[in-house]
């Protein structure tokens, strides 16, 4: 089974809560900052009230237990705060539930049980690429994020860019995100979703402008064709089946029941979110996912010899 210690290898894991690397995620600082504060005052002005009421001086005691005093610091008073945090913190994160804007990236997210569908938006909202478990968005530009389910309920939550919102089935929920700096977002499900709901993580990736421009156009050209070791296992990958639950893009694998392979190469993790990306992981993965991730939908490929488990691994190390 999978330890703690691997999972905090990854980048950005666990990610931090109160880190806003971003205005969506800065206003859910503040918000939770204030209520910190203020819940703070109130656990202060109950513990002064419970010591006025146990060993207080006797004229404060007396007046305590007052009709006004109930009426007042026990109905009016939270009703009061409740009613303007709840304004106050509706106000402050209007920001993420405005329309999508025009200028906005476009992303839709699907979950699955337990990983992410991830396809990319042009402006009409038609799919333009399919990925899994990353996503990649430039600095500095609003991302809309379209969020659904294809079996259970999960919730989709970049802590550093965001907040969080459910991915419900039959329905399409929207969140908007953005990061102010280049780097690797760490992002996990928060709603249990079933057995592995906890390695159920995802990488969202900011780039700055250009960078992302080179990325997206890179990968819009065709896989290039594989040699050597990494050709035999493309072979493998067919022979196998592989195609029939994995997609990779100009060839005929176009599975959709597992993760889209197209750019697998060059994901930071496997397993969505739960190990690191190499070769030795790779192979781990598909001679045996079940002792990594138990009950993930991929059937172990232990009856393959590793030299074949090797080539499959080098050919995937080449989709990126
Ligand atoms: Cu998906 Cu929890």
């Amino acid at each position: 089974m999978f330890s703690r210690s691997t999972e905090q290898a990854l980048a950005g894991w666990p990610p931090p809560v109160l880190d806003p690397a971003g205005p969506f995620a800065s206003s859910i600082t503040v918000l939770s900052w204030v209520l910190f504060a203020i819940g703070g005052v109130i656990l202060g002005l109950v513990l002064a009230a419970l010591w006025v009421a146990l060993a207080g001086p006797e004229r404060l005691r007396s007046r305590l237990g007052g009709t006004r005093v109930i009426w007042l610091a026990g109905i009016a008073l939270p009703v009061v705060v409740l009613t303007a945090l709840l304004i106050y913190g509706l106000t402050l994160t209007s920001m993420l539930r405005t329309p999508t804007q025009p200028s906005d990236i476009r992303v839709r997210v699907t979950g699955e049980m337990w990983w992410w569908r991830v396809a990319y938006l042009d402006q009409t909202g038609r799919v333009a690429m399919t990925d899994a478990n990353e996503i990649h968005i430039p600095v500095g530009r609003t991302v809309t994020v379209e969020l659904q389910s294809s079996d259970v309920i999960h919730s989709f939550w970049v802590p550093r860019l965001s907040g969080k919102i459910d991915m419900v089935p039959g329905r399409r929920n929207v969140l908007r995100m953005q990061a102010d700096a280049p780097g690797v977002y760490a992002g996990q499900c928060a709603e249990y979703c079933g057995g592995a709901h906890a390695l159920m993580g995802f990488m969202v990736v900011a780039h700055r402008p250009d960078d992302y421009a080179r990325l997206m156009a890179g990968r819009r050209r065709p896989a290039p064709v594989a040699g050597g070791e990494a050709a035999r296992g493309a072979q493998l990958f067919q022979s196998n089946g592989c195609g029939a639950c994995h997609r990779v893009a100009g060839t005929a694998a176009n599975g959709l029941a597992g993760p889209d392979l197209s750019h697998v190469g060059s994901r930071r993790t496997l397993g969505a979110g739960i190990l690191p990306n190499n070769r030795g992981t790779m192979i781990g993965w598909i001679g045996d996912p079940q002792s990594l991730k138990p009950g993930n939908r991929m059937p172990a490929y232990s009856m393959l010899p590793g030299r074949d488990l090797t080539a499959i691994a080098a050919y995937l190390e080449t989709l990126r």
